[in-house]
């Protein structure tokens, strides 16, 4: 594996191009520092998470890779699930390392960013977000997982498919505030969608009823 260049480099997590033994690019994400403020900002994500119990004492480094991890697994029981999300490759200590969503090197755009560079019409735009709804209700029902941190910034938009990405937050459907951070999700996405792009929608109350009453048949509906 040779690392190629940066993709982007965040306060928490670094991303790399890189390629594989067998020439096909990589994206690897390097998990680097936790800051008291994001101790804090992911302990309401591992409270209540029986999978990481007593991670109030560790050190950094171990969280780091608790976090990579945590992110990998995620990934997986979503890659199974059939949703859209870069195919988990693998992960060793902090670093995790996962299919490349982009051409050359070159990433492809956020769904944030793709509206500034092109111009995706009307029916394109319901087609991203009703892609989106359906990939979160598999999220619940099929990997029972809930994103928590959907919003514009963590889609990609890569041969005219939304991908969801950073996904490390993600918390089992069991969990006490699984269903607050589903409706915050759906609320960002709605968002995005009606007031800066313009389509109408129902309510974020509408589409959570319908996602937790597993009607599928509805959600083609939406
Ligand atoms: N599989 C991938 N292929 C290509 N680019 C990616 C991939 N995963 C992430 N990126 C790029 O790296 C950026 C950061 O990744 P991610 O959102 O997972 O990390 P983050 O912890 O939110 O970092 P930041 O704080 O910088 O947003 C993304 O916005 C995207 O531009
Ligand atoms: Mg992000």
């Amino acid at each position: 594996m040779k690392i190629k260049g940066v993709v982007s480099a965040g306060k928490e997590a670094r991303v790399y191009w890189g390629k594989g033994g067998d020439g096909k690019d990589l994206a690897i994400k390097i998990f680097l520092t936790s800051s008291a403020e994001f101790r804090k900002s992911i302990w309401k994500y591992i409270q209540g998470d029986p999978r990481f119990e007593n991670i109030k004492n560790v050190s950094t480094h171990k969280l780091m890779s608790i976090w990579a991890k945590k992110e990998y697994s995620n990934l997986k029981k979503m890659y199974n699930a059939d949703i859209s999300v870069p195919r988990p490759i693998c992960v060793y200590r902090n670093v995790l390392v996962m299919e490349f969503l982009g051409e050359e090197g070159v990433r492809a755009p956020l769904l944030k960013e793709v509206y500034r560079f092109q111009h995706p019409d009307e029916e394109k735009s319901r087609r991203y977000f009703s892609t989106l709804i359906k990939n979160v209700y598999k999220m619940y029902w099929y990997a029972g997982l809930v994103h928590g941190d959907l919003s514009e910034y963590n889609v990609m938009i890569f041969r005219e498919t939304p991908y969801i990405i950073d996904v490390s937050q993600a918390v089992r459907i069991e969990h006490p505030n699984a269903h607050q951070f589903l409706r915050r999700d759906l609320s960002n996405l709605i968002r995005f969608f009606s007031e800066e792009i313009g389509i109408d929608l129902p309510s974020v109350e509408e589409i959570y009823r319908v996602i937790i009453s597993n009607e599928m048949g509805k959600i083609e509906e939406l």
